[in-house]
């Protein structure tokens, strides 16, 4: 190797791991510092992502939140969303946030890598594509017959015993809607620990046995070291003594939804879910 030659590796590596460096300062510092010039000349999208550096970033900073697969816990399944909103939405997603919402920015992470994490977020594409075959406005009006909004609200109108629904079709994929109407608790937490704050535990079942032998099944809305407070599928708030309680234990697995899966007909249940995809929120 010239002289030359191993100057300018010499020079590479020097920008390289100052590269690496900036990329990896607190995210105060970065947030602070101003970009560096050019940086944003070129499109995010327009790099080339590498899924298999993707997912490991994925697993360290996004799995807490979105599942280790993408599959969505307390937040949502992203399985698609790139399809969806486009690249360069979501990389500026991971990089700023979304203002108002549990999802943070990310200022510590590259636009190199927000592209690889898209790279690794489109190997679930497969799983997503082509799954919405029902038809909406029949959808609609099964949805209406079938009680959902008695516990569902969207766009401000139903119960709120289950998650609001309005922007479902933004959070959501068919595969994952249709699983929901068969069997509502599979994806729920485990245990009562753990999780604490998130969507998730809110929805968990508890099911109290009194001294009198009476049950109570519900959420749990409160809980300290004395007293626990579920709320029942009618809505209604019991306010439970718990040293007076012969036993009290979560029910993972279980949900206050029923499943639709012998009362609608797998048709009616893809109406319901191309129903479901068009609920976008207030655009
Ligand atoms: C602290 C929890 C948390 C972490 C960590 C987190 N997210 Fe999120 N994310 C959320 C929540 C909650 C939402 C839904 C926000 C809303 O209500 O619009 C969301 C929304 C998103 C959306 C928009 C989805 C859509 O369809 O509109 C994308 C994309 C996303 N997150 C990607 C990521 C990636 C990639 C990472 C890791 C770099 C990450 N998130 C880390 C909680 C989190
Ligand atoms: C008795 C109350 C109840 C009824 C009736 C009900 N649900 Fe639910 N639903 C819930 C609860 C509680 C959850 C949260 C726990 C879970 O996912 O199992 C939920 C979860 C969901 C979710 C997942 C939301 C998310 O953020 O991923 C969807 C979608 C859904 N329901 C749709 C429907 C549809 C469509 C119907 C009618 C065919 C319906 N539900 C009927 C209570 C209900």
């Amino acid at each position: 190797m010239s002289k030359r030659n191993s100057y300018r590796l010499a020079a590479i590596c020097f920008a390289g791991c100052l590269a690496l460096l900036l990329a990896r300062v607190p995210r105060a510092a970065a947030q602070a510092a101003a970009p560096a010039p050019g940086s944003r000349l070129r499109p995010v999208h327009a790099i080339e992502g590498d899924p298999a550096h993707g997912k490991n970033l994925f697993e360290e900073n996004c799995s807490t939140c979105h599942g280790i697969d993408a599959g969505g816990e307390e937040g949502p399944d992203l399985h698609g969303v790139p399809s969806a909103l486009g690249d360069a939405a979501v990389e500026g997603i991971i990089q700023h946030g979304i203002r108002g919402t549990a999802m943070p920015g990310f200022f510590d992470l590259t636009a190199k890598d927000a592209a690889d994490i898209v790279a690794f977020l489109h190997t679930f594409d497969a799983s997503t594509a082509g799954v919405v075959s029902g038809d909406p406005k029949a959808g609609q009006a099964v949805y209406q017959s079938s009680g959902c909004s008695g516990c569902h609200m969207i766009d401000g109108q139903g119960g709120s015993i289950g998650p609001e629904l309005s922007r479902i079709g933004d959070m959501r994929g068919p595969t994952n809607l249709k699983d929901r109407l068969i069997d509502p608790g599979a994806n729920l937490p485990q245990n009562g620990t753990g999780f604490y704050g998130s969507k998730w535990t809110e929805y968990l079942v508890f099911r109290a046995v009194e001294k009198d032998g009476q049950v109570v099944e519900g959420m749990r809305v409160g809980e300290d070291s004395f007293v626990i407070v579920l709320k029942d599928v009618t809505g209604k708030f019991h306010s439970l003594w718990k040293p007076g309680l012969r036993s009290l234990e979560p029910e993972p697995g279980k949900s206050l939804m029923p499943s639709f899966k012998n009362t609608l007909t797998p048709a009616q249940m893809n109406d319901v879910v191309a129903y479901l995809m068009t609920l976008k929120g207030a655009q």
